[in-house]
């Protein structure tokens, strides 16, 4: 019988999730069909074991559902329980696997230039939500020369850094003022919203990096960087990256990406 995963969201029906994990089963030679499923913003955790008796082996969660995914585990990685949050199931039995890519999968994008590493850098990370709590882990694996976090929102930039103890700090946008970074990671919700952030001038020092977890258009940040010369990517290798990671956990096969990246990318 093929083998059944889906990714659950809402909204979901954009998603670039089953292109690219058929693009893994084919380049792989893996017998399983990945497709979208819409659950309910009240109904997640039905749908869930709804894929479970239909003989489901996993599946994928964005949006808004990482959260409800990490109380539903039975099991937990090492990573999942850190960011707080799941994207990824596995099921096995009667254990629910819950794991999170997303911080490997943004590590593996912003070093996919083998040149590139973020080991003694200056990283900042924009943002005290979700999507920024799931990255701090891995990036401090990398042990950058300082990790600052900033939010609109101080309090929460400062909370979420001291749970990390001293090895994070937290901070407000205004307190970024006379400082330079050599990576910047935007994880806010900006790019939906198109909001400007109000981050002080002369952040971006050229040469610097600057990434936008979020993929599918130039968002205000990303044009704020271009035009203080900084190199620019967005989360769609982000996207890429953590689908692989995702894929080898389920099939014990690590896909190439790299081509899987350039055809989604010209999709
Ligand atoms: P996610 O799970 O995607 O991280 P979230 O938990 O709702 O979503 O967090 C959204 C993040 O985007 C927060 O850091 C939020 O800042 P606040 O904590 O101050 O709300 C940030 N954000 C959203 N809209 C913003 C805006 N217009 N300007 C600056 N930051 C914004």
């Amino acid at each position: 019988m093929t083998d059944k995963y889906v990714v659950f969201g809402n909204p979901v029906a954009h998603s670039k999730s089953p292109r690219i994990q058929m693009l893994f089963a084919q380049q792989t030679g893996q017998d399983m069909v990945y497709t979208h499923r819409l659950a309910p913003l009240d109904g997640f955790t039905p749908e869930v074991h709804a894929l479970r008796a239909e003989g489901g082996r996993g599946a994928n969660v964005t949006v808004p559902f990482k959260e409800e995914a990490y109380r539903l585990c039975t099991r937990l990685t090492p990573r999942a329980q850190v960011a707080e949050a799941v994207n990824t199931l596995v099921f096995n039995g009667d254990e629910i696997l819950g794991d999170n890519t997303d911080g490997a999968g943004l590590l593996a994008d912003i070093e996919r230039d083998p040149g590139f590493t973020v080991t003694a850098k200056r990283v900042l990370l924009i943002g005290a939500g979700g999507a920024s709590r799931g990255v701090i882990q891995p990036l401090l694996e990398r042990q950058p020369a300082c990790l600052v976090v900033a939010n609109r929102t101080a309090e929460k930039a400062q909370a979420l850094a001291d749970t990390f103890g001293n090895a994070v700090s937290g901070c407000g946008f205004a307190e970024l003022a006379g400082q330079h970074f050599d990576v910047i990671i935007n994880a806010t919700s900006t790019g939906l919203s198109n909001d400007e952030l109000p981050l002080p001038p002369g952040l971006f020092a050229a040469g610097c990096l600057a990434y936008d977890m979020m993929y599918g258009k130039e968002t205000p940040f990303l044009r704020q960087a271009r035009a203080a010369g900084a190199k620019c990517m967005d989360g769609l290798g982000m996207l890429v990256e953590q689908a692989a990671e995702s894929f080898a956990l389920w099939r014990g096969v690590r896909p190439e990406t790299d081509s899987v990246l350039a055809t989604v990318r010209n999709d």
